[in-house]
C-alpha cells in the first residue's frame, strides 16, 4: 500500500521481506554514525517488525522509502510518536542508504510526511530529533523548514529538538 508519493519516491508500508535492503542501511556503520549500535540481521527485522504495530496501532511509523526508477527500498521516512520533556510530539524520521546520500532524497520525502502530519494526523507541530553532531540531519530540518527549538537530553543523549508548527 502506498501512503505517499514524491517526484523520485514512493512511501509504503514495510514488509518483512524488506530485512535485506533495509539492512544495507540500518547495519551500516557510517549510517549509524549517531545512534548507540548497529543493527544486525534480527535487529533490522525486529525494526521492521516494531513498525508495523506502530501501523496496526496508530496508523502511520517509519514508511520504506522507495525510488520510484528501479523499485528498490532506499531507505525510511515517517512519522512517530515520540515523548519529549513530558510531551507528546510527532516526529519525522528518515534513513538513506549510504551511497545514495546527497540527492536530496530525504528531504524530499520528509516534506512529504510532514504534509501527512499537518493534514493527516493534524499535528499542530511536528519535531526531529537530531544529534547535534549529525550536521547532514540537521540540514535536513533545515532545508524542510524546521528550526531549532531546544535542545535536551533524549535517551540518555544530547539531542536538537527542530520543530515546525502548522501554519
Ligand atoms: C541525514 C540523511 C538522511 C540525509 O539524506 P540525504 O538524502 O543525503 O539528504 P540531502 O541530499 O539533502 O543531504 C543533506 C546533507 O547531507 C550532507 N551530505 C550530502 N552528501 C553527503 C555525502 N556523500 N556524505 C556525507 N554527507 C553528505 C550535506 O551536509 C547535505 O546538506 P547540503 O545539501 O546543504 O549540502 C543521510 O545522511 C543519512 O541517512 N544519514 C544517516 C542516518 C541519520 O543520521 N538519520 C537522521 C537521524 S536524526
Amino acid at each position: 500500500m502506498h501512503i505517499l508519493e514524491t517526484e523520485r519516491l514512493l512511501l509504503r508500508e514495510f514488509v518483512p521481506e524488506d530485512v535485506d535492503a533495509l539492512a544495507l542501511v540500518l547495519s551500516d556503520p557510517d549510517a549509524m554514525r549517531y545512534y548507540p549500535a548497529v543493527l544486525n540481521r534480527a535487529g533490522v527485522a525486529a525494526w521492521i517488525e516494531r513498525n508495523r504495530r506502530r501501523y496496526a496501532d496508530a496508523g502511520h511509523g517509519l514508511w520504506a522509502m522507495v525510488l520510484k526508477s528501479s523499485g528498490e527500498v532506499i531507505g525510511d521516512c515517517g512519522l512517530t510518536r515520540q515523548c519529549v520533556d513530558g510531551t507528546e510530539e510527532v516526529e519525522i524520521g528518515y534513513h538513506v542508504r549510504r551511497d545514495l546520500w546527497g540527492h536530496g532524497y530525504a528531504p524530499e520525502a520528509a516534506c512529504a510526511s510532514q504534509g501527512y502530519g499537518f493534514r493527516q494526523l493534524g499535528a499542530a507541530r511536528l519535531i526531529s530529533l537530531i544529534r547535534p553532531e549529525n550536521l547532514a540531519s540537521r540540514r535536513v530540518a533545515e532545508k524542510t523548514g524546521l528550526s531549532l527549538w531546544k535542545q535536551v537530553i533524549w535517551r540518555d543523549l544530547p539531542h536538537c529538538v527542530y520543530a515546525i508548527r502548522k501554519t
